[in-house]
């Protein structure tokens, strides 16, 4: 018999994740029926929208109080009574924080089939090319990105940021990074090439986000919102882009995180909310995309891999404190 491990909903957290939110469960694996197959996950892409679902209904409805906490992930198909997958199978989509998941064909949210490719290692399909990285490509689609301008990113040292910024970056906009260390702001300038990065836990970081701006913003890659997002309003130029991809300051709070929006009517500002999902028929398209640009060496992308599927609650905590840099993923 195989015994699966699961992260259980026991109740919504108040803050940051606190012991007896999720509960770490053991059940058997029950028989597969014809038509499913089981899938062993891997690896576990751990996202700030997790905390989203543990507490509230947004573009998909809260995980209820005893369901297995909802989660992406790369797993491997062991088993197969379905003729869509066969053992061996690497494949992508909401695994559930868990160590095996049960896939029927018909599901809704089936699991994706993702091909082996040399030299790229699987957790690439959770981050560069999974959907941080989409997230990414179609985020810097809607801030429609014109040579010579300016292109501020906010959590830049992270999964999605970082990438929106090297493609920032390939359209020839002058990039500036907003992160939360030194080390995170040296990586952006050295290696990822942002022209500047402000660590806004400096005192004088709106200063130096004025330096690093002399010609104004044009578009803001917005992933964090509260006074991070209020500051970069500031300095939009007129009729400038504000890509609202995620509103992170305000996940842990009851504060909704979002910047006053005065600044968008007087500076006649385009501010698009999205969610990648709504660009689902165009992933093969992007994620060829960004795998050539990852081949050819235009963007780079970093991963905070925590080990062993027992530490899941505090790798979702370390996205809230700033401890990950780049993709953050847990391997099972
Ligand atoms: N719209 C969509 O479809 C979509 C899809 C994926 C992700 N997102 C959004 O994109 C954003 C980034 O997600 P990700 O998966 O790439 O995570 P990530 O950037 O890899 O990790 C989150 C980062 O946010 C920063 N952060 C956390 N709390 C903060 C605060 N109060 N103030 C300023 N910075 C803070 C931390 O870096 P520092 O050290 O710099 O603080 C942390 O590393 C999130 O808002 C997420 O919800 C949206």
């Amino acid at each position: 018999m195989t015994m699966n491990r699961q992260w259980i909903l026991r109740q919504r957290p108040k803050a940051l994740l606190a012991d007896g939110d999720l509960e770490l469960v053991q059940t058997a694996v029950p028989e597969l029926k014809d038509g499913q197959a089981l899938a062993q996950v891997r690896y576990l892409s751990i996202d700030p929208t997790m905390r989203v679902w543990m507490a509230v209904d947004s573009y998909l409805p809260a995980v209820q109080i005893g369901e297995v906490m909802r989660a992406a992930g790369f797993a491997e198909i062991v088993e197969s009574k379905a003729k869509e997958y066969k053992k061996g199978d690497k494949v992508v989509g909401l695994t559930g924080l868990q160590e095996y998941t049960i896939v029927s064909p018909g599901d809704k949210l089936a699991l994706q089939k993702v091909p082996s490719i040399p030299f790229l290692s699987e957790t690439k399909f959770l981050g560069v090319l999974g959907m941080t990285g989409l997230t990414a490509f179609f985020g810097m689609e809607i801030g429609a990105p014109k040579k010579g301008e300016t292109l501020v990113v906010s959590a830049a040292a992270g999964a999605t940021g970082s990438i929106a910024g090297q493609i920032g970056k390939i359209h020839g906009c002058r990039v500036v990074g907003i992160a939360g260390s030194d080390d995170k702001c040296k990586w952006l300038t050295e290696e990822l090439g942002f022209d500047a990065a402000v660590n806004y836990k400096s005192a004088d970081w709106k200063e130096k986000l004025a330096a690093a701006t002399p010609q104004g913003i044009d578009i803001d890659f917005e992933n964090v919102g509260g006074e991070i997002m209020q500051e970069v309003l500031n300095r939009m130029n007129l009729f400038g882009r504000v890509v609202l991809c995620g509103l992170i300051s305000g996940y842990t709070k009851d504060d909704p995180g979002m910047a006053s929006f005065a600044l968008a009517l007087v500076k006649r500002l385009r501010v698009q909310g999205f969610i990648v999902l709504d660009f689902a028929e165009r992933f093969m398209e992007a994620a060829t995309k960004l795998g050539q640009w990852k081949m050819f060496g235009k963007i780079k992308d970093r991963e905070t891999i925590v080990e062993g599927f027992e530490k899941a609650p505090q790798a979702i905590n370390m996205l809230f404190t700033g401890a990950n840099t780049g993709k953050t993923i847990v391997k099972v």
